[in-house]
């Protein structure tokens, strides 16, 4: 149930992300999944390593049955009040592959809270039903006082958080992470390399919780590339001082091409614009991938990008093998696959299994 019922709402809520993960597991497992900053290195492994354990297991269709009778005890719900694709149905599939039932609310117009129930007693009620609360809201902040409120509830109940407000969005790092893994497998790993940011950093919640996973990581360098309106926070940029990564900010793209092991694409976050607008009035035509920028990147290097895009990476540039992003989407199925098995205790069964049929 995690240690969150030891501490009072208003002293966790002022604590750092780093100062709050002690509170979010559960005798050394991971029961909580809010912020990026409470993974370790030996946890992004783990978690690396059983997704393409999980991954390996279901290419046959004996393995997705041994996969599926995982958790048929288990149900999941899916909370998601802002718009989403893949991170919504990845988590329908991972939920799918393990065998759990899911629930889905995806509009507050069509539940109770339309008639005026909290989100707190609409997750509570959510707890009755479920085991485990996956929610995505435009709140910031949301999934950590829902994650406190279920602990302090009769029935606690694990929270991920799929992407609040403009701060975190946890799982996504999670996948962004397995593929630089995967892609780097080969070249010694994520240490040591270069990974290029560009486009909306202010306001993109993936480069903020990605940035801060890569912490982990020894001797990587960060460029944040942006217009100076959309430049990294400095409460990012802090951390990363704090863990002693290297990193640098500039506007200029072209030049930083051919030193970037990865370059992170992201569009422009205009759906948080103050004045509607404001977005429109910043230019960022030199924050954009195409035919001609691919000569300049390495052989090896690689292309990244959450998605949904606009027209920051050409679709020319989706034929080029350089091109992680599609992967990268499905990779987010696996790694959230991994990551409720974690959350469950699976991780044993699904190792037994995959050494049984390795004999
Ligand atoms: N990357 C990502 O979060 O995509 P969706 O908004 O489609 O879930």
């Amino acid at each position: 149930m995690g240690n969150l019922r030891s501490i009072e709402w208003a002293a966790f809520r002022d604590l750092s992300p780093e100062e709050k993960t002690p509170y979010l597991g559960d005798n050394g497992r991971i029961f909580h999944t809010l912020y990026a900053q409470q993974f370790s290195r030996a946890q992004l492994d783990n978690l690396g390593r059983l997704a393409t354990r999980i991954r390996g297991i279901a290419k046959s269709k004996e393995g997705m049955l041994f996969l599926k009778s995982l958790l048929t005890h288990k149900r999941a719900m899916l909370y998601f009040t802002q718009p989403s694709t893949r991170t919504f149905l990845s988590f329908c599939a991972a939920t799918e592959i393990l065998g759990m039932p899911h629930g889905e609310v995806r509009d507050r117009a069509t539940s109770s809270e339309l008639k005026g129930e909290s989100a707190e007693d609409s997750v509570r009620t959510f707890s009755s039903y479920f085991d485990l609360i996956i929610m995505r809201s435009e709140l910031g902040g949301l999934a950590e006082r829902m994650a406190w409120v279920l602990s302090n509830a009769d029935r606690p109940v694990p929270v991920v958080n799929a992407g609040s407000g403009k701060d975190q969005h946890p799982t996504q790092a999670l996948l962004d992470v397995y593929t630089l893994q995967r892609s780097f497998e080969r070249r010694g790993g994520i240490d040591g390399k270069h990974i290029v940011f560009v486009g909306d950093l202010l306001r993109g919640r993936t480069v903020r919780s990605l940035a801060c996973l890569l912490s982990n990581y020894e001797d990587v360098e960060l460029t944040f590339v942006a217009p100076p309106s959309l430049q990294m926070a400095r409460e990012i940029l802090d951390q990363l001082d704090a863990h002693g990564v290297s990193f640098r900010l500039t506007d200029e793209l072209l030049s930083l091409l051919p030193e970037a092991d990865a370059v992170y694409m992201t569009r422009v976050q205009d759906e948080w614009d103050e004045v509607s607008g404001e977005s429109a009035a910043i230019d960022v035509s030199r924050y954009s991938l195409g035919r001609g920028e691919l000569d300049r990147l390495k052989q090896d290097a690689i292309i990244m990008h959450p998605l949904p895009r606009r027209n920051e990476i050409a679709i020319e540039v989706d034929a080029d093998p350089r091109a992680m992003y599609w992967r990268q989407m499905r990779n987010g199925m696996w790694i959230r696959t991994a990551l409720i098995a974690t959350v469950f205790g699976c991780e044993g069964e699904i190792e037994a299994y995959d050494a049984g049929t390795m004999v």
